[in-house]
């Protein structure tokens, strides 16, 4: 039986130290150009110094026109190249790997932010948005593979690609994606775009870096059926060292009424040498336990590692461990190291995290 404290091996690079993943959060701590905040950097080294295996950040724009968030952290320029070389230094000095997630928000950007009309692979008036042109395609890809060759070049050890959660990538995924030029229709045509960003991460990043996918399992256009497809193949490709299921709560049931639990219908694809992570409610470390023991080889944590900068610590030393219940007062919150701009956007919709 696999125990959360067991040490994790993948393709690519560095042994994870552990089987708990820091989920990526937005936190809106970058500053306005999207550069890091030592607020953002001290989040995040606090949870590689409370033991996470892996420690990610939150999703990151690969170009202008993708950012999403007022303080969303950027890794879409060289100029956001120290902050995250400096990052990248310090959570390796706490023992964990490390990753950047690479994101576009799509139809789901703010123009107001960005400065630039929503880009989306299908005409979309309702956000403002116009489908995107062959070449906006191929610039796509080319931000994407830019952006992880950043991450190399600032020292993380991998990137998570974003395409889950109906932002850009999961646009593309999207049922409603029903472009004729080979990105659109079919479920292969619609995965193709995604396919090609790893290929291109891969084709231009060393033998060291650890490249992972985040999906949604079903929801924001996709049915199960698709969403298991979609994961069967880039599990059976052999370009990622992990796939992160975002699955919101691992012990939930399909919402499409399939049989089972929705863990199982991804812990049963064939997976070859790639580790399967799953994210969702994980507050416990039997929590932790049990998605390994439904097959899962990553367990990924975000509420949890709000409330306890050491969760990963804790769980790993005390089977019993179980998270704090929140609400938290920010004094509490600050103690964990998670920063006042972080604070205030909990307070605005996780009532159950913000006193
Ligand atoms: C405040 C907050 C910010 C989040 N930001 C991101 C993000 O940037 N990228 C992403 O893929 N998921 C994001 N998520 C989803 C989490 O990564 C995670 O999958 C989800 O919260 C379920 O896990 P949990 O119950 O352990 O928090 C966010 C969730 C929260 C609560």
């Amino acid at each position: 039986m696999t125990s959360i404290s067991d040490p994790l091996s993948l393709t690519h690079g560095p042994v994870w130290r552990n089987r708990l993943a820091l989920a990526p959060l937005t936190n809106t701590q970058s500053n306005p150009d999207g550069t890091l905040s030592e607020d953002e950097t001290r989040w995040l080294e606090a949870r590689g110094e409370g033991g996470f295996g892996l420690v990610m950040t939150a999703a990151a724009y690969v170009a202008p026109a993708g950012q999403a968030w007022a303080g969303q952290l950027g890794i879409a320029a060289d100029a956001h190249l120290p902050g995250l070389t400096r990052l990248a230094e310090r959570l390796r000095t706490t023992g964990t790997a490390s990753s950047v997630q690479l994101h576009h928000g799509g139809r789901r950007a703010d123009p107001a932010l960005s400065g630039r009309p929503n880009q989306c692979p299908w005409d979309d008036p309702e956000k403002n948005a116009v489908a995107m042109t062959a070449g906006e395609v191929e610039e796509l890809v080319a931000d994407f593979v830019a952006a992880a060759g950043r991450a190399e070049r600032a020292g993380f050890d991998g990137v998570e690609v974003h395409g889950a959660h109906g932002y850009l990538l999961g646009q593309f995924l999207d049922g409603r994606n029903q472009r004729t030029d080979g990105y659109g229709g079919s479920l292969d045509h619609r995965l193709r775009v995604v396919t090609e960003v790893l290929e291109g991460i891969r084709a231009t990043t060393g033998p060291d870096f650890q490249l992972g996918l985040r999906l949604t399992p079903e929801g924001n256009g996709i049915t199960l059926e698709e969403g298991r497809e979609t994961a069967r193949q880039v599990l059976a490709s052999g370009l990622l060292d992990y796939l992160d299921m975002s699955l919101w709560d691992v012990f939930m049931r399909p919402r499409g009424g399939a049989d089972g639990l929705l863990i199982e219908h991804f812990t049963d694809l064939p997976r070859g040498d790639t580790r399967l992570g799953v994210a969702g409610r994980v507050l416990s470390a039997a929590d932790a336990r049990w998605c390994l023991d439904q097959g899962a080889d990553i367990v990924t944590v975000g509420i949890g590692a709000i409330l306890h900068h050491d969760f990963a610590a804790r769980a790993v030393a005390d089977g019993e461990f179980q998270a704090r219940p929140g609400p938290l007062t920010r004094e509490q919150l600050r103690a964990e190291a998670v920063g006042p701009a972080f604070i205030d956007y909990l307070a605005a919709g996780w009532d159950h995290v913000v006193a």
